[in-house]
């Protein structure tokens, strides 16, 4: 449970916390969201991720009710006001003891009964930090398993995967999937039997000291954590492709890695069933998340400073 909530900017306990059964995001999934991790409890990244909320509301025709000051501002006081006493996760990394992850979600709000957006009064939006969930320690060093869903559940993948919404019913299908194999994410195909993105991330190959990502006109959400790794890729004078990755080809790689808020870089050990390189976390992989690690604990040391 967080330790408080944000409703339309005031701030009351979780039990306080209402939103009408009426509301669109609850009734329709007609909702944005984004989802934000702190490092020395500062949110990282704040900006692009409400560059994005802001772009997946205009994909969807749904006014902001605030400008990103205001979101910003409602974001850090949620996470100043919900500073708690996190249990311990023996499991945790070192490096995401006690860090928050916030959650900003937006709704068309709430009016009379029907599709028709323009039933909707004013938007909702609630803002929550909860303790960061993150992979275990042992995630990171021995990689994880993930398997290829093309349809879940008789569905293929709908919506705008650009846009980050609230409706999510191919991925949850997709993720359950996935755990029936054994699995920690399901690695989303589209028609042609290419590798999308993962259900809640995205997908890199490292082939010949090359690394390899799905281009945005695949059809996959533009994570901040990638846009971060294509910067250190170039920092390290790594050649990036973005390219097509049919599922074949991913399972010939020589690594593969998931990023995304909260996973950071994650190395891939079985896709499908099978090992991808030698089935142990690649050698690039490390060196990026190595590079990536060190930029996030910059940001915490200022922030203790
Ligand atoms: N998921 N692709 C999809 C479909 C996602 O839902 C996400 C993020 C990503 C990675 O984006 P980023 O690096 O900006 O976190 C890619 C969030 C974290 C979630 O739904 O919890």
């Amino acid at each position: 449970m967080p330790a408080l909530v944000n409703v339309n900017g005031t701030i009351v306990p979780p039990g306080e916390a209402r939103v009408s059964v009426f509301d669109r995001g609850f009734l329709y999934g007609d909702s944005v969201y984004e989802v934000v991790r702190t490092y020395g409890l500062a949110p990282f990244e704040l900006a692009p991720h409400l560059r994005r909320l802001a772009a997946s509301a205009a994909r969807i025709e749904l006014a902001l009710p605030w400008e990103a000051a205001r979101m910003a501002a409602e974001v850090e006081r949620t996470l100043e006001a919900s500073r708690g006493i996190d249990p311990p996760d023996p499991e945790a990394a070192p490096w995401n003891v006690g860090e928050r992850v916030a959650r900003v979600v937006v709704t068309r709000g709430s009016g009379d009964l029907g599709l028709d957006p323009d039933l909707a009064a004013d938007p909702t939006v609630v803002i929550f930090a909860l303790p960061l969930r993150a992979p275990s320690l042992r995630a990171y060093r021995e990689g994880v398993a993930v398997w290829p869903v093309g349809r879940a559940g008789g569905l293929q993948r709908g919506g705008d995967p650009a846009a980050k919404t609230g409706e999510h019913l191919f991925q949850v299908l997709a993720v359950k999937e996935a755990r029936i194999h054994g699995a920690q994410e399901a690695l989303l195909l589209d028609g042609a039997g290419n590798v999308t993105e993962g259900a809640s991330s995205n997908l890199f190959a490292v082939r010949a000291g090359e690394v390899v990502t799905p281009p945005l006109a695949a059809g996959i959400l533009e994570g901040v954590t990638r846009g971060l790794v294509l910067e250190l890729c170039r920092e390290l004078g790594v050649t990036v492709r973005e390219e097509p990755i049919p599922l074949g080809g991913l399972a010939g790689a020589a690594e593969a890695f998931l990023t995304s808020t909260a996973r950071e870089i994650l190395p891939v050990a079985r896709v499908g069933g099978k090992d991808v390189g030698d089935g142990r976390p690649g050698e690039l992989t490390l060196r990026l998340h190595a590079a990536f690690r060190r930029r996030a604990d910059e940001l915490a040391k200022k922030r203790r400073s």
